[in-house]
């Protein structure tokens, strides 16, 4: 059976921008193929999977609520979606159905291509919030070396997550963010707090060590409250949105065999769409 068509798979799917990225590098590539929205509810996920080997897909994106429930359908997950605990992406590898995780790739290929060179001498990240972000940021950090404080409301989730990613990784409360961002080089939000329609993040960066780089995985708005206080205090800030724009170049390059780029026009496209549909974002 010939097999052309990705999906994103989740519930809710409406609001995603996968169709959008994937569509772009579909008719950049000139590839006769497709990237659809699947939006299915937990019940349905054994119906999805049923007839999925003669269904035409070559794989796709997996989002909430579903980043674990799929693991059971799959032949096997690889090492970064089992570092992650999660799967974001399912390709396959000759006829077996493999769950992969590409949210650090992007997290890192974003402030890579925004802040080039970040790396070379940061020792220590602070990661605010303790959820599926959180596992992605942490694990790319700690893959370049550096130490990773998670600060979370909710302590034993950061002190969970610290366990799971052992050596370099560490839990605290929330409250110690004041004193842990003096020595810091990388400052992460991955709370859902400063998306639309959720109350700011309201954090005081008086005592932020001068020249951490300052990263938000929030993409709507694409200038979150927390940004522009860093970028005020005269930080280099990082966006979400590139995140979703690198981790899915690992995606479209295994499902289509094209490693495609992400480049200032795709950005752009992105971000022409986030403010139509987002006054004063
Ligand atoms: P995601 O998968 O996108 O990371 P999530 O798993 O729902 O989302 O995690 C949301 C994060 O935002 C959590 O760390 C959550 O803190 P708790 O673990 O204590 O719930 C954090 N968060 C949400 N609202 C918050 C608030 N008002 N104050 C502080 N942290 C908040």
């Amino acid at each position: 059976m010939r097999r052309n068509k990705a999906f994103v798979l989740g519930q809710p799917v409406g609001h995603s921008r996968s169709p959008m990225l994937h569509g772009y590098w579909l008719k950049k590539e000139g590839i006769d193929g497709s990237y659809e929205r699947r939006e299915v509810a937990p019940v349905d996920l054994d119906a999805f999977f049923a007839h999925f080997r003669d269904s035409g897909w070559v794989g796709g994106n997996v989002t909430v609520p579903h980043k674990t429930a799929v693991i059971p359908y799959l032949d096997r997950i690889d090492a970064d979606a089992e570092a992650m605990g999660a799967v974001n992406t399912v390709y396959w590898e000759g006829d077996k159905l493999i769950g992969g995780n590409s949210d650090a790739i992007g997290f890192l290929g974003n402030i890579d291509e925004l802040v080039p060179g970040w790396d070379r001498n940061a020792k220590r990240a602070v990661i605010l919030g303790a959820g599926g972000a959180t596992r992605a940021a942490a694990y790319g950090l700690l893959s370049r070396g550096l130490e990773v404080a998670i600060c979370n409301r909710t302590l034993d989730k950061a002190k969970a997550l610290a366990k799971h990613f052992g050596q370099g990784a560490t839990a605290h409360p929330w409250d110690d963010y004041r004193a842990l961002i003096a020595d810091c080089d990388v400052l992460v939000n991955c709370t859902s707090l400063g998306m639309l329609n959720q109350p700011p993040l309201d954090v005081d960066l008086s005592n932020l060590k001068p020249g951490a780089v300052v990263y938000d995985v929030i993409y709507v708005p694409l200038e979150t409250e927390f940004l522009k206080a860093a970028k005020a205090r005269g930080h280099k800030t990082v966006d979400g949105l590139g995140m979703l724009l690198h981790q899915g170049v690992k995606g479209f390059s295994r499902w289509f065999e094209k490693t495609p780029e992400v480049t200032p026009e795709l950005r752009q496209l992105l971000v022409d769409d986030i403010r139509a549909k987002t006054p004063g974002a």
